[in-house]
């Protein structure tokens, strides 16, 4: 080998080798900096629009939430228990928005001391929905770059470096398989609901209708369905651990079943995002038809009374 040839191979060894040992961290060119970046592309839009969609739905349903309890300062604006806006009854069905179902009136037969009475019901009840969908794996990829940036975007400085994972506090995304067993209890009541929003009821006059209400609480458990059954959990259930799809009628249908959540699974961030407006929405809808200010109606569109 010539002194070139030798020059360019011991060159090439101590780029490569020479200098790290296989296990040393190899610092990638990355420009430092918060937001700092080589990249040309709007990297920044989608991570802001995120925190946008996401930060108007988690005020609006806390606001909403708390919008039925007996706070001072909702009593200040006219607004306390009493003002009813958590279900549509003028038609003589029952169309109840989803933030508040189960219905929880506290009366003196309910398991509840009355010390609590003063609470909202959907301070009980989206526990469970918001626990699911802060854990969710799609949310919190979502909102650690939205909110905290960890990280801010793929080859972007972001302002904190050390990367612990999922760990100390966060270690409570953990709880996400719990979760999902809670949500999925929530998708018969919500059914249920759609089943009370289509009976009327006058004194002793039963019978049956569609609003546009019932319409839009059906199409609430429809996206909520998608999105719960195609949740990495649930999917995992289904199909985890099974090596065997065809030798018995159950492991057939399991794995019809998991099919189905892997199908729902691929498009799992559109669900659980557009799942999430059309709660808001649904919401939105009943508390529109029952406070005057809006001066909504929720017009019925077969049957009724
Ligand atoms: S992973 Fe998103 S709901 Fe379970």
């Amino acid at each position: 080998m010539g002194f070139t040839a030798k020059y360019m191979v011991g060159t090439l060894w101590s780029v490569n080798w020479g200098c790290y040992d296989m296990g040393d961290k190899i610092p990638l060119p990355m420009k430092k900096g918060f937001g700092a970046t080589d990249r040309i592309d709007a990297w920044w839009r989608g991570p802001s629009a995120m925190a946008f969609y996401l930060g108007i739905m988690v005020v609006y349903s806390t606001w909403r939430g708390f919008m039925e309890a007996d706070f001072w300062i909702f009593e200040d604006f006219g607004r306390s228990a009493g003002t009813q806006t958590m279900a549509i009854e003028s038609n003589g069905s029952h169309v109840l928005s989803p933030l508040f179902s189960p219905l929880i009136i506290p009366d003196e037969h309910s398991w509840m001391p009355e010390e609590i009475w003063w609470l909202s019901p959907a301070m009980f009840i989206l526990i469970f929905p918001a626990g699911f969908r802060g854990t969710c794996y799609y949310y919190r990829k979502a909102y650690y770059r939205a909110f905290f940036q960890h990280p801010t975007a793929c080859a972007v400085s972001k302002p904190w470096n050390a990367y612990k994972g999922e760990t100390g506090l966060l270690v409570v995304q953990n709880l996400h398989r719990y979760f999902m067993y809670a949500a999925l209890a929530y998708l018969p009541i919500l059914s249920y609901d759609v089943w009370l929003s289509i009976n009327f009821h006058e004194g002793d006059v039963h019978t049956y209708g569609i609003t546009v209400g019932s319409l839009v609480l059906l199409v609430n458990v429809i996206m909520l369905t998608g999105y719960t059954l195609g949740c990495h959990a649930f999917r995992h259930v289904i199909g985890g651990g099974s090596n065997d799809w065809t030798s018995t009628g159950l492991a057939r249908l399991k794995y019809k079943m998991w099919k189905f959540s892997t199908k729902l699974n691929e498009k799992h961030k559109d669900w659980a995002l557009y799942s999430l407006f059309w709660v808001m929405f649904t919401d939105f809808y009943v508390y529109a038809c029952t406070d005057p200010m809006f001066g909504w109606t929720d017009y019925v569109l077969w049957g009724g009374l």
